[in-house]
């Protein structure tokens, strides 16, 4: 055979083989480094575990489908930074399991958003967005309001937290239920969304 080369390109299954192997071998060499960097794995100066409240917000948060318009992740771009501000860094993610940093932008960018407005003006918007933007798209969530927490599943919640590395206090645990118990679904979500960003100084 005067070209190696053929071998491979006759072979579909090699081919095959080869081509997984080259893709892995990047993603490997991409991704790894990662893993070991200080930048990426500690959390920034500041940086609390959510309450228990914020924490059952952001199930809200991910039961909703906000993530489906909404990014948490300002990147270092002129642009972005102005409209949103600090672009966002790895450390503020430390805790973050599963994160939700998005990728579709129907609304603005919500990394920053916490402290941006008002819980009222969060109340009505959530109620419904055309009450303060009248050309909003956004979908309104009124139930969030007749939807009382009992918080039975939060001491847990937290637990599972605590075992990806999250620093819940045995206290913090003990307290969950006791926070979240009879708080409605949308003053959780609100206390999640006005966190959000404000850790970073
Ligand atoms: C269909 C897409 C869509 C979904 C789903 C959605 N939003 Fe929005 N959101 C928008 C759009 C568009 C805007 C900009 C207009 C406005 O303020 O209403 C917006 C604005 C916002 C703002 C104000 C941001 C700012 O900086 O002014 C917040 C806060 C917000 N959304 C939270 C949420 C939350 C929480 C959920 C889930 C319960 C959610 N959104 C679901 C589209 C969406």
């Amino acid at each position: 055979m005067k070209n190696p080369h053929e071998l491979i390109e006759k072979n579909v299954g090699l081919l095959t083989v080869l081509i997984l192997f080259a893709i892995a071998l990047g993603a490997m060499a991409q991704i790894t480094p990662l893993m070991f960097q200080q930048q990426t794995m500690e959390p920034v100066k500041g940086l609390r575990p959510y309450t228990a409240l914020e924490l059952e917000g952001r199930d809200i948060y991910i039961r909703e489908g906000c993530v489906g318009c909404h990014s948490q992740m300002i990147r270092p771009f002129r642009a972005e930074t102005e409209r949103y501000g600090h672009y966002s860094v790895a450390g503020e993610s430390v805790w973050e399991h599963p994160f939700l940093w998005g990728s579709k932008r129907t609304g603005p960018d919500l990394a920053r958003v916490g402290g941006r407005y008002s819980d009222e003006w969060h109340r009505v918007h959530l109620n419904n967005p055309r009450d303060v933007v009248p050309e909003s798209n956004m979908p309104g969530y009124p139930w969030l309001e007749d939807t009382v927490l009992d918080g039975n599943l939060t001491a847990k919640k937290m637990e599972v937290f605590r075992g990806f590395g999250v620093p819940y206090t045995d206290e913090d645990i003990a307290n969950g239920q006791a926070e979240v118990a009879g708080k409605t679904e949308m003053e959780a979500l609100i206390a999640y969304l006005q966190q959000l960003g404000t850790h970073l100084k």
